[in-house]
Order: C-alpha cells, then structure tokens, then sequence
C-alpha cells in the first residue's frame, strides 16, 4: 500500500510549498524531549509527504518545512499552535520547484552538548562530493549564484548524477548552513537565502540540467528608484549585481508614475524592481508605493511581468511585498536575481 508520501510523489519533481520559520521554545526542552518531539514529527510528516530540517539552539528553533500545499498547512497549524514555542517568525514562505530535504522526514540539528548525540551521522564521507560541501554552503550563504551554478555545472559534467549531487552535496551544505547559524556565522536571513540558492540548484539539478537554466536564459530587469525617491543607492548596486549574473539591465529614477509606465510599456521587462531609500525608512511613501505599483502593472499587458521592491523598510522587514502589491521584497541584494528570475519561470508556468 502506497503512504500518502508516496502518492504525494516524493522525489518527484513538482511544485511544492515551503516554509522556514524561527521561534523561541517556550520551555526549553531536554535531549528526550527533542528526540520524543521528532520522532512523533518524523512519523505524521511522512505520512503526509513532508521533509525539512529542524535546528535547535540554547533555546531557539529555526525550521524548513517542504511538502504538499494541503499537508503543509495542516502541519503548518498544528506547529502554530504548539504551546512548545512562541515567538513565531516567519522567514520564509514560498512555492519551490523542487525538495532540498528529499530524503528527511525531519532531520533535527542541534549544537547543545546534551543533544549532541541527536546530531545526524556525517554524510557518507567516501565520495570526493563531500570535497566540495564547504564551497557550496559558502556560495550559497553569500547569495553567489553564477560560481554556485558554475560548481554544479562542472560536476554534472564530471559525470554526477542527481542522486548524488542532492545527497551527498545539498543535503549535507543545507546542514552547513544550518552549522553556521547555529554558530552565529549568518543570520536567519542569510540561511533563508542560501538555502533557496540550494534548493534551485537542486531544481535544476532534478530536471536534468543545471541551474545554468536559469543563468542561460537572458533576463531583463528595468531597475528603478520609487518616483520621486532620490536615493539611488539599492538600483544602482543591483545594476552590477543583475548584469553579472548576465541579466539585460536598465535603469530608471523616475519623476512620476507616469514617467516609470511609459518606460516599462517601452522595455517590456521581465521584472521591475522600484527601490525606496536603503538607508532611511519612508513609512509615509508606502501608500504612494503601492499605487505606483499598480500603475507600472496597467502599463503592460505581460501578466508574468515580476515586481520587486526594495529598501530598508523592506530589509529591517517593517513592510512586505503584500502590503504594496509586490511580488518579492528584497531583504537584501544577495539572492535576488535567482528569486527574480525563479519568479519569473514560476508565472510563465502559471501563465502557460
Ligand atoms: C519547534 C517544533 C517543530 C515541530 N515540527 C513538527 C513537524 O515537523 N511535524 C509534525 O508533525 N509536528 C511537529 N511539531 C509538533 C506539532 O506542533 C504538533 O504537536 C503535532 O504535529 C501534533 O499536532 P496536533 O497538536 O494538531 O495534533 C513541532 C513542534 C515544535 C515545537
């Protein structure tokens, strides 16, 4: 008889949610807790087709959930409402193409010496694979996605196989980053965004290429401040950023909503990213943002046009994509062309 697990076709390569979340326990938990905590968790996620990591820290949890939207909610609520913990922050919460954790129905990591001996064995270290774990967590905790598409590249043509790569490369670098973290190495926002770089690599890993795909393919990003913002510092340290990662760039600081339409309508890009002020909070402009977005979406018939936004309202995580109507809120530069053009993939998916 099949688990739901398996009807929800894990390995499979389809879209499934994912959700990465910090909280505080509430008590903080003894080793038998933990080890009681995860092997229930374990048992109900792999019934419903669920995988993720769950890190544990002198008191604090960090977790990435993955699964089947339905199950993922439901598990979701019921972690929600564990008296266990509280101070729930949300850190992540996206659609992704593939699993990271394909093979762990909940693997907990933990740094506390009395929980040492709940820490996952080292991968299988007899695989020159492992030479390149530390490169690969370094890569995609600094949000470098054109070397981390280049390392896997060069491996898939060594001659690796998928498998392998998730296994014994992915798998055990999502565990560095989490090293990492649990050692103050990163913040959570870091972590967040190199484990989305692995989880792309691992996409592209699955679907028989690299993430060369998503490199390969030429982008475009029309990058502009907010009408009327005079700090041009976010576009302008993008504009590097996109063009290395070999996206067509344009840039825009215009006067009025009118004057940003008109050169959306013009370029037809694939994404437009409107800045705020990185280094002073405009509170009072996020009204004025929000309209603006609507107007550069009216400029263009292309429904799969991506919006981002950016700027230190957005960074210090005072404001979301949602509350102006965005598609993606930069936390920061790093990471954001693989986001964008994930995004952009994901709607011409929809849209097809
Ligand atoms: C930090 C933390 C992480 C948890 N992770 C999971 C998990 O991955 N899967 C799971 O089934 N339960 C997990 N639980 C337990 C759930 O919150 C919940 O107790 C359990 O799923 C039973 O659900 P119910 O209370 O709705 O019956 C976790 C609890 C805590 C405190």
């Amino acid at each position: 008889m099949q688990t739901q697990a398996e009807q929800a076709g894990i390995g499979d390569v389809g879209w499934i949610g994912s959700v990465t979340y910090r909280s505080e326990a509430t008590i903080k938990p003894t080793a038998t807790d933990l080890e009681r905590l995860v092997a229930k968790a374990k048992a109900r996620n792999r019934k419903l087709g669920i995988t993720g990591m769950l890190l544990y820290d002198g008191g604090r949890y960090l977790q990435t959930l993955e699964g089947p939207p339905e199950a993922l909610d439901q598990i979701w609520s019921s972690i929600q409402r564990d008296p266990r913990h509280g101070a729930i922050e949300v850190l992540s919460q996206h659609i992704v193409p593939a699993r990271l954790f394909s093979g762990w129905d909940m693997q907990l990591y933990s740094r506390s010496p009395d929980q040492a001996r709940l820490a996952p064995a080292p991968a299988v270290s007899l695989i020159p694979l492992t030479d390149h774990i530390a490169e690969t967590a370094r890569l995609a905790l600094r949000g470098d996605d054109s070397r981390l598409n280049a390392l896997i590249g060069d491996l898939v043509a060594q001659g690796w196989v998928s498998d392998a790569l998730v296994t014994h490369l992915l798998e055990p670098s999502a565990r560095a980053l989490g090293d990492a973290w649990l050692a103050d190495d990163c913040t959570e926002l870091d972590l967040t965004i190199g484990l989305s770089m692995l989880q792309l690599a691992g996409h592209a890993i699955h679907a028989g290429s690299t993430a060369e795909t998503i490199r390969k393919r030429r982008y475009s990003i029309l990058l502009a401040t907010a009408p009327g913002e005079p700090h041009i510092l976010g576009p302008t340290l993008l504009g590097d950023i996109f063009t290395d990662a070999g996206w067509i760039v344009d840039m825009a600081f215009p006067d009025s909503d009118e004057a940003l339409a008109k050169q959306v309508r013009a370029q037809h890009p694939d994404a437009v990213d409107i800045a705020l002020s990185d280094a002073l909070p405009r509170q009072h402009a996020l009204a004025t943002l929000r309209e603006t977005i609507e107007k550069t979406r009216l400029a263009t018939a292309d429904e799969t046009m991506v919006v981002s936004v950016g700027g230190r309202l957005f960074a210090e995580a005072a404001a979301t994509a949602q509350s102006v109507g965005a598609d993606h809120a930069r936390k920061g530069a790093a990471g954001t062309s693989v986001r964008l053009a994930w995004l952009i993939e994901q709607r011409r998916n929809t849209a097809s």
